[in-house]
């Protein structure tokens, strides 16, 4: 990637997401963290920050350990539901520069599913179009139907998206989870998804003992700054039995921005990087030591690097987390 166009698009993300010059220019300086200082809030072995890369200047989007491996995720992944579900015969420029930009700017999980309509067959043609394959696909099975109707998926998926092969493969809300379960950890030993995982929004006690039991290498949960039941036991299950977290509904589909209307960001959130809502919310996450990666969705270029910015510089540690929760219930 060009370090000036990478530059150029988390400086445009700054000028649509900042209030007042001086906080860009405070931005644009805001340096990286000393390795395991209050920044490294999942510990330097378990992250590493973003800011500025080795070519100097650039603003670099952190990364996390999936624990499993050991692998370095980009911090900030991108959902597709509703956001991505509309025609691709067509041309569709603003899901385009998303993506476009989204890659750019370092982002690599790319989360769909085939319940999301159109969405994988969209960001095949996309990623087509932009002749990238670079990217950690992640997508999901989601049958009743039993053993051969999710392979069937599985591949209709593959051929949708275009990847040779996906780097994670979800079982979507429990659907069918003791065929399509058996089936991915088949797929995995035979090396034709490199990860497996679930995704539940309602059935934690399921969720808690597949990750105890079942040599699950990510999970996928709802969480947010109003919506913090995980912290309760799935984060901390997470953690013990190292399993990836990706965060879907970090905006609670965009319904958690009305509690920040007309507020200002106080200037203790800036020095930590946050510099609209957005960011104050994806830092928020980013900070509990299990989260790996949260998926905005967007279909706003604009919305995009607001949030890819979220994943630069230090993240909030304890103490700033509690208070960020105080902020909003205050
Ligand atoms: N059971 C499951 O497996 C499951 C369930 C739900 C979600 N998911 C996954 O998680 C992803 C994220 O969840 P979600 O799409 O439901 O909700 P979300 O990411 O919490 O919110 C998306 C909404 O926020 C808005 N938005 C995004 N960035 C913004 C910004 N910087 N400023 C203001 N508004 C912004 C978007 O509108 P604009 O388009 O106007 O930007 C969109 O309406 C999904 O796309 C999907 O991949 C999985």
């Amino acid at each position: 990637m060009q370090a000036s166009r990478r530059q150029f698009l988390l400086g445009a993300a700054a000028a649509g997401a900042i209030t007042t010059p001086s906080l860009a220019a405070r931005a644009a300086a805001d340096p990286q963290p000393p390795a395991g200082g209050p920044g490294a809030a999942v510990g330097s072995q378990d992250s590493v920050a973003g800011g500025q890369d080795a070519a100097g200047g650039a603003r670099a989007i952190g990364r996390k350990r999936i624990p499993a491996t050991g692998e370095l995720l980009p911090m900030i992944g991108l959902g597709t539901s509703r956001t991505f579900n509309v025609d691709p015969s067509k041309e569709q420029a603003a899901q385009l520069e998303v993506m476009r930009r989204f890659l750019d700017l370092g982002g690599s999980l790319i989360d769909s599913s085939p319940m999301y309509g159109q969405a994988e067959a969209l960001c095949g043609k996309l990623l087509q179009q932009l002749e990238r394959k670079d990217l950690f696909y992640a997508t999901k099975v989601w049958t009743d139907k039993g053993r051969e109707a999710g392979i069937a998926q599985m591949k209709e998926s593959q051929r949708l998206m275009g990847p040779e092969r996906f780097d994670l493969m979800q079982v979507h809300n429990l659907t069918g989870l003791k065929e399509q379960l058996a089936t991915l950890k088949a797929w995995k030993v035979e090396g034709r998804i490199r990860y497996l995982g679930v995704t539940e929004m309602r059935d934690y006690a399921t969720v808690e003992k597949l990750m105890k039991e079942d040599g699950l290498d990510f999970i996928q949960i709802p969480y947010s700054l109003g919506s913090r039941k995980v912290e309760e036991r799935i984060l901390p299950t997470a953690l013990d039995n190292g399993v990836a977290v990706l965060v879907m509904r970090p905006f609670e589909a965009g319904r958690l921005f009305k509690a920040f209307e007309g507020r200002e960001i106080p200037q203790w959130a800036q020095e930590f990087g946050c510099h609209s809502w957005a960011q104050f919310m994806l830092k928020f996450l980013l900070g509990h030591p299990a989260v790996t990666c949260p998926i905005p969705a967007t279909s706003k270029p604009h919305h995009l690097s607001d949030n890819m910015a979220a994943g630069v510089g230090r993240l909030p540690n304890a103490d700033e987390r509690q208070r960020m929760v105080a902020l909003l219930e205050s």
